[in-house]
C-alpha cells in the first residue's frame, strides 16, 4: 500500500538527539532525531500504552518512561521486555526543506 507523506515541520524544529510527538492524520507520531537522519514511530508503547515520546532517545533506540521497554526506532522492534510486539515505525522523507510523515491508511 502506498503511504501518503504528510508535511509535519523544519528539520531545524527537531535538533540532534531529540523527540517531538506530533498529530498526523489522527496518529500520535514521535518524531525523532539521531546520528543526522530523522526517523518516525507511533508515540504508544506496545506494552500498556506508554507515551514513547516522553522516552530516552539513544542510538537508534527509544526507551519507554513507563516501564523501560526499549524500541528499534528504524523498524519499530521491540529490543527488550516488558514489550514483545512492535510499535509502528514510519519513513520520513526530507522535501523541499521541510519533513514528511509516510502514513499508509492501514496504519
Ligand atoms: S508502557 Fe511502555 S514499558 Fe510499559
Amino acid at each position: 500500500m502506498t503511504a501518503e507523506f504528510i508535511k509535519v515541520c523544519s528539520p531545524c524544529d527537531l535538533p540532534e538527539g531529540t523527540v517531538k510527538v506530533f498529530v498526523v492524520q489522527g496518529k500520535r507520531i514521535a518524531l525523532c532525531h539521531t546520528e543526522g537522519k530523522f526517523y518516525a514511530v507511533a508515540d504508544l508503547c506496545s506494552h500498556d500504552d506508554g507515551p514513547l515520546g516522553e522516552g530516552e532517545l539513544s542510538d537508534h533506540m527509544i526507551e519507554c518512561p513507563r516501564h523501560g521497554a526499549r524500541f528499534d526506532i528504524k523498524t519499530g522492534k521491540a529490543l527488550c521486555l516488558p514489550a514483545v510486539r512492535p510499535i509502528p515505525a514510519y519513513e520520513v522523507e526530507l522535501r523541499d526543506g521541510e519533513l514528511f510523515v509516510g502514513i499508509c491508511s492501514h496504519d
